[in-house]
């Protein structure tokens, strides 16, 4: 059995844990029936297998897993999010496919803790949701073709719950009325291609501010990106950063090749979701 789960790029600066979106970059994960025991206690993509077997209150058969890695550890790429999806998907498929997408999307937001990673992932395209109760409520949207989503993936790791401890408990009604009203422009600028949207309102006050001191260089990236028509946000928690510019713009990734010769930059787009490859087990 074999599953293929996109990276994500979760938050798009004010969408902070409620939108993300897919890119092209890949983990893909081969799931085979074994005699061996194999102790994959403490795995997330183990976790997540054994998650639907515990809910249908059955063992879950032995299984020896082996992934190829195309998304990048602890760079906020949703690489937690691409084991979380697998699991859950080889699971179904070995239970007879009996949940839905939207009840693996639950499941999913259920192990990872919001839904801005895990809703691209096994969706494709941007992801904007929202938890209630039990429940994901989501639009899928396609970001435009117009775009150019250009990835620059520092060469260190950020842990998640690092760049999520020093974010602020509270935040002024100020700073969340500049979130809300970005937010929600940012996921339309981004289905119509509208760069001059992009460029004029991008910007966070609810993590950005806090996180991009941890990432080396962050500033003269968003220095290129300002004055290059483009705009700059930290891939969810960091350490990578997506910078989206129009497809047209071919001067900015020979300009963002100058900053820091250690930092992969990428250009990708945004597609599908998590794909089944086969189902033998
Ligand atoms: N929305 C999450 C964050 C993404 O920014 O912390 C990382 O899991």
């Amino acid at each position: 059995m074999i599953i293929k789960v996109p990276a994500t790029s979760a938050n798009l600066g004010p969408g902070y844990d409620a939108m993300g979106m897919s890119l092209n970059l890949y983990n893909e994960f081969t799931f085979v029936k074994t005699d061996e025991k194999i102790d994959y206690k403490d795995s997330l993509f183990y976790k997540a297998f054994s998650y639907i077997f515990d809910l249908e209150r059955k063992a879950p058969p032995q299984v020896k897993i082996s992934i190829k890695t195309g998304v990048p550890i602890a760079r906020g790429l949703g690489s937690s999010a691409t084991c979380i999806v697998a699991g859950l998907y080889a699971a179904n498929i070995i239970l007879g496919e009996k949940y839905s997408k939207d009840e693996i999307l639950r499941f999913a937001t259920d192990i990872e803790g919001h839904p801005d990673n895990v809703g691209p992932a096994i969706l494709g395209g941007l992801v904007i949701s929202a938890m209630e109760k039990d429940r994901v409520f989501y639009y899928k949207i396609n970001p435009s073709k117009k775009l150019s989503y250009i990835l620059i993936i520092p060469d260190f790791e950020l842990e998640t719950s690092l760049a999520r401890s020093i974010l602020p408990k509270k935040v002024t009604r100020e700073d969340a009325v500049y979130n809300i009203a970005r937010s929600n422009l940012i996921s339309r600028a981004i289905e119509k291609g509208d760069m001059e949207m992009l460029i004029g309102i991008f910007g966070d006050k609810l993590h950005e501010p806090y996180r991009k001191k941890l990432i080396k260089d962050f500033d003269l990236y968003e220095k290129i990106a300002r004055e290059n028509k483009a705009t700059i946000f930290i891939s969810g928690a960091g350490s990578s950063m997506l910078i989206i510019s129009s497809k047209e713009n071919l001067e900015i990734l020979n300009k963002l090749r100058t900053i820091n010769e250690n930092y992969k930059i990428m250009e990708l787009s945004s597609g599908g979701g998590a794909e089944i490859i086969g189902k033998d087990f």
